[in-house]
């Protein structure tokens, strides 16, 4: 079964109504000098060519032993791609550049503070770092193949070298995102059996030095608490040679990278050949349940599949300097800032801090010193850029051949500001549809080839078929603009292969819904369900809705309404909670947080105030609600089921529809008088 929206309103459904847009065509200035533009690309991607069609995104990888089966479908809907085959990951995002490329910066890490200055990592450099730390990591740390190692890290460069490095010896990394509470580590500690914990003692956020190292503790604690022991929390330090964080190491459990290493100078580690099965990483995501879900994803499939995007879609050159401004701790970041640009060869940009600080102008001064033509953010991003410094791009000489969008759909009227200020009119912008599961994009216009068009994420890739169905698992005719749930109906070499120790889930998230035979070993039968809402116009471009199951999208970042529930029901006082999506200028959607109160408690601004910090502490400040509203009762069918429906119309300041059937009409009214 698959699982069902239980909250009766999913983002979907407070959908964006967005005209649709004329087209914009690509410059002839980046046509000349795009790596795809031949059309008969989709025509090698189309099903007939399907699988065999992805060896060409495989040979863009060096492999040890080269594979035998391109796809194998028999444990449906477990894919295995490039069977047989051998590879590491580090070899080839590092090792195999050297030759040509050593003296090449393979990332320039920019810290947050202006008067600090950027630090250039050649290829040759990272590669001594990368095996000092591996050799480390298997010789202090005791880890092997197969291993789960938990990384709580900022955006500095000592995370792709800890990734990097964990990839060498086919250890399998789970980096959460730094922002995130220690209580959320835990979780993932715990969910990923990680006995050992990577971090950093500190980073900069909007020009203070943070207490990172604090939140080590609190997740070491709570996972033990929840029976899973960290033996060895590795810190690095964001200043070398000294402990930049309040919170005191704990002896003989926390130990100082920076101190380890002289041990390990010159030390030299062999890539491990790996299975092109064998996983590479596990990014948690949310979903409709309380527990985040470790989305695993494999060596061979998964580094195709983000080459072959970022060559194509990302126009990535070796001799380009790209900047994508997420965060690592993001599947964008792992795809398109560490193994995308570096298994290409090119050079990437890590910013630790925040895009708007200390103003608007830092993106572009940034983009300007390190000439910076390949772009990449969010719409969230831009609109606050464009907020804070409307003009502020003009003032800068940065020139960039490419812009990306990704996250969230991105309103035709932000668009044409990034199109026009960012991108000075000449950049190409592709707005790229994807998620945690699908390791990379699925719908983008080629940038050479198609034509944008605002507000739409474009047809889908070469080699990826969608399909949207309606309720009754009938196929929405193509290009009817009818929105429906939307679906893969073939397999992809970026495909995640299972929620960690939870394969059943997997089937019922993703498969079970549209399956049309069970018993089927054929990939025909089983499309993958993304959890979008969509349509498709007629000339073939999809837009995106939004979620339709109980995940809130924001700020491009994925928050499971149970969650964030479920955090306020830490506190004492809660009897009940109902988080609804919001629409939001900046964020997109927001969350908004009804709670009604067990007998005897009154309600107050502190107690607001202690639910929202609940809210933060259990996950983090991304999940803060916009409003905690301490209702007097919340609106319940007769049978009692909470209808949140009425409480996003209400949010939303829409109307709330027929309410006399509800149990409790009149609390309708009481709600709104406290909006
Ligand atoms: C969800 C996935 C993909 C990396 C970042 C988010 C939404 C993603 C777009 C887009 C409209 C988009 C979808 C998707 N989404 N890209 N270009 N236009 N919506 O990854 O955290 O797994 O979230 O983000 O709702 O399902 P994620």
């Amino acid at each position: 079964m698959a699982e069902e929206n239980v909250s009766g309103v999913s983002e979907a459904e407070i959908a964006v109504h967005w005209q649709e847009e004329d087209y914009i065509y690509p410059p002839a200035s980046f046509i000349r000098q795009a790596n795809l533009t031949d059309e008969g690309i989709f025509e090698r991607f189309s099903l007939d060519n399907f699988p065999e069609c992805f060896k060409e995104y495989a040979e863009l990888l060096d492999w040890d032993k080269y594979w035998e089966t391109t796809l194998d479908t028999s444990n449906p809907p477990f894919w295995k791609w490039f069977v047989g085959g051998r590879l590491n990951a580090c070899y080839n995002c590092l090792d195999r550049h050297l030759a040509a490329d050593k003296n090449k910066s393979a990332i320039h890490f920019v810290p947050e503070p202006e008067d600090e200055s950027t630090t250039h990592v050649t290829y040759q450099e990272l590669f001594v770092r990368v095996n000092e730390f591996a050799a480390l990591l298997r010789d202090f740390a005791g880890l092997k193949r197969g291993d789960r190692v938990t990384l709580h890290m900022p955006m500095v460069a000592e995370l792709p070298i800890t990734m990097l490095a964990c990839a060498r010896l086919g250890v399998i990394h789970s980096q959460v995102f730094s922002g995130f509470s220690g209580k959320s580590v835990a979780d993932r500690v715990v969910d990923s059996e990680s006995r050992v914990l990577i971090t950093t003692d500190a980073y900069y956020r909007t020009g203070k030095l943070i207490d990172h190292k604090e939140k080590a503790d609190i997740a070491v604690d709570e996972a033990a608490e929840l029976g899973q022991t960290i033996d060895k929390v590795l810190v690095w330090q964001r200043y070398p040679g000294r402990h930049s964080s309040p919170t005191p190491m704990v002896e003989g459990r926390d130990f100082s990278v920076n101190e380890l290493l002289p041990d390990y100078r010159g030390a030299r580690v062999a890539p491990v050949s790996l299975p092109a099965e064998d996983p590479l990483f596990l990014m948690y995501t949310s979903g409709t349940t309380g527990k985040p879900k470790g989305c695993q994803h494999s060596i061979g499939g998964y580094l195709s599949y983000v080459a072959g995007t970022t060559r194509y879609i990302q126009d990535l050159h070796p001799e380009d300097v790209y900047w994508c401004m997420a965060d690592i701790g993001w599947i964008t970041g792992h795809s398109y800032i560490v193994y995308g640009p570096l298994v290409l060869g090119a050079s990437s940009v890590v910013y630790e801090g925040l895009p708007t600080w200390p103003d608007a102008g830092r993106p572009w001064r940034i983009a300007e010193e390190l000439d910076v033509n390949i772009f990449h953010t969010s719409p969230t991003a831009i609109r606050a850029l464009r907020r804070s410094g409307p003009e502020e791009p003009l003032q800068y000489n940065h020139d960039f051949k490419h812009m990306t969008t990704v996250g969230e759909p991105i309103e035709p009227e932000v668009w044409r500001w990034y199109h026009r200020v960012v991108g000075k009119g000449k950049a190409v912008i592709v707005d790229t549809w994807w998620q945690t599961e699908t390791g990379g994009f699925l719908c983008s216009t080629v940038p050479a080839l198609g034509a944008m068009k605002p507000g739409s994420a474009g047809p889908a890739l070469p080699g990826i078929h969608p399909v949207i169905y309606d309720e009754e698992a009938n196929e929405i005719p193509a290009g009817s603009g009818r929105a429906g749930n939307i679906c893969i109906r073939n397999p992809w070499p970026g495909a995640f292969q299972t929620i960690w120790r939870d394969p059943d889930r997997f089937v019922a998230n993703y498969y079970a819904r549209y399956c049309k035979d069970e018993k089927s070993t054929d990939w025909r039968d089983w499309p993958y369900m993304a959890g979008d809402g969509a349509l498709q116009a007629e000339d073939g471009y999809y837009r995106i809705l939004g979620r339709i199951d109980d995940v809130i999208n924001v700020a491009g970042h994925r928050l499971g309404t149970k969650e964030i529930e479920s955090a306020a029901l830490t506190v004492g006082e809660i009897a009940e909670a109902a988080v609804v999506p919001v629409s939001d200028e900046v964020k997109g959607k927001v969350p908004d947080l009804y709670v009604s109160l067990q007998p005897g408690f009154e309600a107050s601004d502190a107690l607001q105030k202690t639910v929202s910090s609940a809210v933060v502490s259990e996950i983090g400040p991304i999940a803060r609600p916009r409003k905690v509203l301490i209702v007097p009762d919340m609106p319940k069918t007769r049978s009692g089921k909470i209808m949140r429906r009425v409480l996003a119309a209400l949010s939303n300041n829409e109307d709330v529809g027929d309410i006399t059937t509800l149990a409790n009409p009149e609390v309708v009214e009481a709600i709104r008088q406290m909006e």
